[in-house]
């Protein structure tokens, strides 16, 4: 499996970096506009390959979007990423021509490719790629679900005081600090629900704190995290690669899905050599499903910002 990562900057080297370190692709292509950046982060990673050991060979280019030819996968993380104190909203008028553009090249010399949306904000960028190329939907996956039950299952896990392997847990909606719906009522560690150990309090917290995930560590860090948007991607190319079937939310167009429509936003899905191969349709309590369509009501006012 080939995969071009368009954006070397520290979410998409980052990308590049797991997805190497999983060893299960045989090729990362890192692409940028800053002469020489890509080449730079490639060779530097390249040389972490018996270290690390893997055998992905990682290449890196300024702009040339012919030595993308031929991937399976594309991940496009280029635009600006968000300072302290900004929605991702803020940053469509950049980032919509950026993710136009870069979609076109990527096509244009890899016309099968799976495009994993990861610039902000998420889920518009995701719907963008949908109305400009009309290549088919389980061809264009959105990546936020999968980052914010990371961080869901951090908060969690701290809450419990347990590992992260001991929980499961998922948050569908939008990518956005208000639009997350953390799936609490349905999150368990080994099969127990959590409301079992935990009080309506806490974990009515851990819902708080996991929809500021994002925010929380643009605050700390003065822009925008690389490290778990980077393993959530490497997870969902990884699902891709081994032809999986395994189950992300990730921001999918819904055609009727949930009893909405005409937008990308994050449900479960199921994710296999073509991509986003099934939405799937969970029961939801009234109170989770108000959450979901408050939530595409913010996607949608964010997509009709795109013109
Ligand atoms: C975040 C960015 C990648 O949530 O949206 O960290």
């Amino acid at each position: 499996m080939k995969v071009t990562v368009v954006g070397a900057g520290a979410v998409g080297a980052s990308c590049a970096e797991y997805i190497a370190i999983k060893n299960f692709a045989s090729e990362v292509t890192l692409i940028d506009i800053k002469e020489g950046f890509a080449e730079g982060k490639a060779m530097d990673l390249m040389q972490t390959a018996s270290l690390n050991g893997f055998d992905t060979k990682i290449t890196g280019c300024t702009n040339d979007y012919t030595k993308t030819a031929g991937s399976d996968v594309a991940v496009i993380t280029s635009g600006i990423p968000r300072k302290p104190g900004m929605t991702r909203e803020e940053l469509i008028g950049i980032n919509a021509g950026i993710v136009k553009s870069v979609t076109g090249s990527i096509l244009e010399h890899s016309p099968n490719a799976i495009i994993i949306v990861v610039s902000n904000p998420m889920d518009t960028m995701a719907y963008l790629v949908h109305k400009e190329t009309n290549i088919p939907k389980n061809r264009i996956i959105g990546m936020g679900g999968a980052l914010d039950s990371g961080r869901f299952k951090y908060r969690l896990a701290e809450a419990l005081g347990c590992p992260q392997s001991d929980v499961s847990c998922m948050v569908i909606g939008g990518h956005s600090d208000k639009g997350m719906v953390p799936l609490i009522g349905k999150a368990t560690r080994n099969s127990v629900n959590v409301s079992e150990f935990l009080g309506a309090e806490r974990m009515q917290q851990v819902v708080e704190d996991t929809k500021v995930g994002g925010a929380t560590l643009t605050g700390l860090l003065g822009t925008s995290a690389w490290y778990a948007p980077g393993a959530a991607v490497s997870e969902l190319v990884k699902a891709i690669a081994l032809d999986s079937k395994k189950m992300f939310p990730c921001s999918a167009l819904l055609e009727g899905e949930y009893g909405l429509n005409d937008l990308s936003i994050g449900v479960p899905c199921i994710l296999g050599k073509n991509g986003i191969e099934k939405i799937v349709e969970v029961s939801l309590t009234d109170a989770e499903l108000t959450k979901l369509q408050e939530s595409a009501e913010g996607v949608k006012k964010t997509n009709g910002l795109l013109n």
